[in-house]
């Protein structure tokens, strides 16, 4: 019998290194603390239709995730977004149309990743709390006590705080890992009964405790729901109100969002606010994935590399190259 890699995370990363290592030939069992794939780049259900409360759209940039991208349009599982983009400074609002490519998951941003899970081995809801290296063999301990095991290998695919708290038997890696500071993000979507006059799909936000405002209802497939926005806070008002009750993150921000607008906006007829704790890495780092081979164990995700979820990718990418190279 093959015993499996075990794969902590379902994010962009966590599927990369899956993708990787099933086409080199290898059996991999995935495993995530949520009740569905994605992470970070997950959409919610709601009443207003599917919401993209993480990743808004991505962009290609090296070739191997052009290509990619490219496999994941062909399968229907990408579309080219094309918004109408602004830019807000100073208080004015004024467009800012460009060339960049930008790509979304079709019809929801989750459908990438729920592609790229197709019929692999996963386990959710399921928050793995610690790695036991036996002679051979690798077992996992979830928060529940249960055991999962044995595997060859671990590759931990989870933002850097979670990854250190997994880290106690690669006392190495932990410090490096421990060392990568994440800032979080409040997200807030809003719904509004007629759509709101403007012909703003996109804007990056300058001098307000918002740095992006997205019309969700302009992506492609999400022409069924009413004229939903994402908002999202900068990382300095998302630190300073941590912990504000949802209520008054809704408040504010949709505050600051009318005030933005510099038109009468009606009030809206769904909110909902998501506070996501480790949003982004405070600083971009050029590790590919980390790796300690010869204990199996190796560790990627987007603080490994540009923060985006192109950097994931290429970070899963580099985690499996690495696995499958010492196994040469
Ligand atoms: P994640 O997506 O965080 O995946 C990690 C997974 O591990 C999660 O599913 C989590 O549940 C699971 N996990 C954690 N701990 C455990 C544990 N102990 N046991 C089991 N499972 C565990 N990028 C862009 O390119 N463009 C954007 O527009 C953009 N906007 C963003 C906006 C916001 C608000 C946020 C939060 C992020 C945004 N990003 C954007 C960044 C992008 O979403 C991330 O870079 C990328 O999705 C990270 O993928 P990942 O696989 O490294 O991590
Ligand atoms: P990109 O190339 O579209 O944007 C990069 C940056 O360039 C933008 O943040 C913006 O400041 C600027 N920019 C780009 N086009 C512009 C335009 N037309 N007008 C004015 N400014 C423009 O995309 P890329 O490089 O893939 O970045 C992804 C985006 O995801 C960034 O905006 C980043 O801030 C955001 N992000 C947000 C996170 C969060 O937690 N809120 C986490 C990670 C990424």
């Amino acid at each position: 019998m093959t015993v499996p890699i075990a794969i902590i995370g379902t994010g962009i990363a966590g599927l990369s290194a899956a993708h990787a290592l099933q086409t080199a030939g290898h059996t991999v069992h995935l495993f995530d603390k949520s009740r569905g794939s994605g992470g970070r780049m997950s959409s919610k259900r709601s009443e207003a239709g599917n919401l993209d409360m993480g990743a808004q759209y991505f962009t290609a940039r090296d070739r191997r995730f052009v290509e990619e991208v490219q496999r994941w349009q062909a399968k229907g599982w990408a579309s080219e977004w094309e918004p109408h983009l602004y830019n807000h400074k100073h208080g004015q609002l004024t467009p800012s149309p460009d060339e960049q490519t930008r790509w979304v998951g079709s019809p929801r941003m989750s459908a990438i990743t729920r592609g790229l899970l197709g019929k692999s081995h996963v386990t959710f809801s399921c928050r793995i709390t610690d790695l036991i290296k036996g002679e051979a063999h690798w077992h996992l301990q979830d928060a529940d006590g249960q055991d999962h095991g044995p595997f060859s290998h671990v590759i931990i695919a989870t933002p850097a705080p979670q990854a250190t708290a997994l880290l106690a038997v690669a006392p190495k890696l932990a410090s490096m890992v421990a060392s990568v500071k994440m800032d979080p993000t409040w997200a807030l979507a809003l719904a509004f009964e007629t759509p709101l006059a403007t012909k703003m799909d996109g804007c990056f936000v300058q001098d307000s405790p918002l740095d992006w405002l997205a019309r969700n209802s302009s992506k492609p497939g999400r022409d069924n729901q009413p004229d939903t926005w994402v908002l999202h806070a900068t990382s300095a008002w998302s630190r300073q109100n941590l912990d504000l009750p949802k209520e008054a993150v809704i408040e504010q921000l949709h505050g600051a969002f009318a005030e933005l607008m510099h038109f009468p906006t009606p009030a809206p007829i769904f909110t909902l606010a998501h506070r996501w704790l480790y949003a982004r890495p405070a600083t971009a780092h050029e590790w590919g994935a980390l790796a300690d081979s010869d204990l199996g164990l190796y560790a990627c995700g987007d603080w490994c590399l540009s923060g985006r979820v192109e950097g994931a990718w290429l970070s899963g990418q580099d985690a499996a190259r690495k696995l499958l190279e010492h196994l040469e």
